[in-house]
């Protein structure tokens, strides 16, 4: 699967994104190390920091599925059209637990460019046990 084909599954999760409070919507699309593919979009509550991001809930149907590494993820998101938008500092902390050092992280950065990055680049010095 492309990295193009990646970008679309995310984007195409991301209208699914139940976001009355903030409209920012975001999709997020996991490959695995058996080449299996993984969404989740975030999911608002009104009482705010019970929402959930993108990334955990992709992450959580990785897990639900049997699927144990991120090959590569990619995150789109924004309010009308997709802008920049990397994972937030603990959806870092929760790519970094699945993730290895060939993990990519497909997202688009404040240039308005395509970036693969790698989770060192955005989680330098990462907690582990
Ligand atoms: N959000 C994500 O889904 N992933 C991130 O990495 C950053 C933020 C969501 C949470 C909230 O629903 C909205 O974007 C605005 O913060």
């Amino acid at each position: 699967m492309t990295d193009e084909e990646l970008l679309d599954a995310a984007r195409t999760v991301r209208e699914m994104a139940y976001t009355p409070y903030s409209n920012f919507r975001v999709g997020a699309a996991i490959i695995d190390e058996h080449g299996n593919v993984h969404v989740g979009c975030n999911v608002e509550n009104a009482a705010y920091p019970q929402g959930s991001c993108a990334e955990a809930g992709a992450i959580s149907a990785m897990i639900a599925a049997g699927g144990q590494r991120i090959v590569t993820i990619a995150v789109v998101g924004g309010t009308d059209s997709i802008r920049a938008c990397t994972p937030c500092g603990g959806c870092r902390q929760r790519i970094s637990e699945f993730a290895d050092s060939d993990t990519r992280i497909v997202v688009k950065d404040n240039d308005d460019k395509w970036h693969a990055y790698s989770l060192a680049e955005l989680l330098p010095s990462s907690f582990h046990f």
